[in-house]
């Protein structure tokens, strides 16, 4: 598996996107853990999170626990996985999306995380969206307390301009070490964030990279282009997608969200796909 960095950890060059687990038409556990063990037999060592991966109101943390538990029963060595999580967002319950960036609550969130994740530091920490209530400063303030409380190894963001990219480093004294925002051949309106991350060396995590749950598997029918150089090499649409996100930049680390092992074992296969010049041209473009 070729590796990537975040920070100072060297990850598979592909996560693992753990909301279809969790959210809306999640499978069984057993479906889940199989999923998960999957990636790991194929290389991967990044797994993201995020304690509002879950359907009802009572289960914060269904993905976090659902992650801890397919680790601990996996039969490997599993000391080398990041587990990256994220807090500031939350579902009450009823389908919606709810934002809560208070210092006091990012505290206590990353708190519960903790425990969930049963670890003593969390691997990556990202702050999950920015909370129109809070000032941005705040809510990072609160996230570098955590690093200099040692309960975070490492800090991240999410969804976040290129202001707020500087801003964050600027607040966390130069330690900020990814960006996770909405990339896919849909949405490229992060190409700016893509690129500002190139420059500062920061591991860029595109979100929905195939397209979203309820698209991913159209993304060829949709996208010609993705489709044909797929085929040129005898793989999926999906993995010439996630190729090309790998080949825009080498702080580039693509987290396709996956529910079946069979699923991520084609996007992991994305990592050892070469393309041309001009493929790369064309899917850029398309
Ligand atoms: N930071 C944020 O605000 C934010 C927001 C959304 C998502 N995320 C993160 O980003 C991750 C990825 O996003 P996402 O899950 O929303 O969307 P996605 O990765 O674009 O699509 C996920 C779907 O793609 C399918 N898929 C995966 N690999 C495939 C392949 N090689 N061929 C065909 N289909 C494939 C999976 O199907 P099966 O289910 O059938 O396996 C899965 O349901 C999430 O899991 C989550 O960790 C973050």
């Amino acid at each position: 598996m070729k590796t990537r960095r975040i920070g100072d950890t060297v990850v598979s060059a592909i996560g693992l996107g753990g909301m279809p687990m969790s959210i809306e038409g999640r499978p069984d556990e057993q479906r889940s853990v199989a999923t998960i063990h999957a990636a790991l037999e194929a290389g991967v060592t990044l797994i993201d999170t995020a304690d509002a991966y879950h359907l009802f109101a009572d289960e914060v943390g269904h993905n976090e626990s659902l992650i801890a538990r397919a680790l601990a029963s996996y039969g490997g060595d599993t000391s080398d996985v990041l587990v990256a999580t994220k807090g500031g967002h939350l579902r009450p319950g009823d389908g919606t999306w709810t934002q809560d960036g208070s210092p006091a609550y990012l505290k206590q969130a990353c708190e519960a995380s903790l425990k969930r994740l049963g670890v003593e530091a969390i691997g990556l920490y990202q702050f999950h969206r920015p909370d129109p209530k809070v000032p941005y400063e705040d809510s990072i303030g609160a996230i570098r307390d955590l690093l200099d409380e040692g309960k975070i190894q490492q800090a991240g963001i999410s969804n976040a301009s290129t202001q707020q990219i500087q801003l964050a480093n600027e607040i966390l004294g130069g330690r900020l070490v990814s960006v996770q925002n909405q990339f896919s051949p849909r949405f490229r309106s992060s190409e700016a964030e893509l690129q500002l991350c190139a420059v500062l060396g920061l591991a860029f995590l595109p979100w929905s990279p195939l397209g979203g749950i309820s698209q991913a598997a159209g993304l060829g029918t949709r996208f010609d282009a993705f489709a044909e150089v797929g085929a040129a090499h005898g793989v999926s649409p999906q993995q010439a997608c996630l190729a090309w996100m790998l080949a825009k930049a080498p702080v580039v680390i693509p987290i396709p969200g996956s529910s079946r092992p069979e699923t991520i074992r084609d996007s992991v296969a994305a990592a050892d796909l070469v393309l041309s010049a001009e493929e790369f041209a064309r899917l850029d473009a398309a």
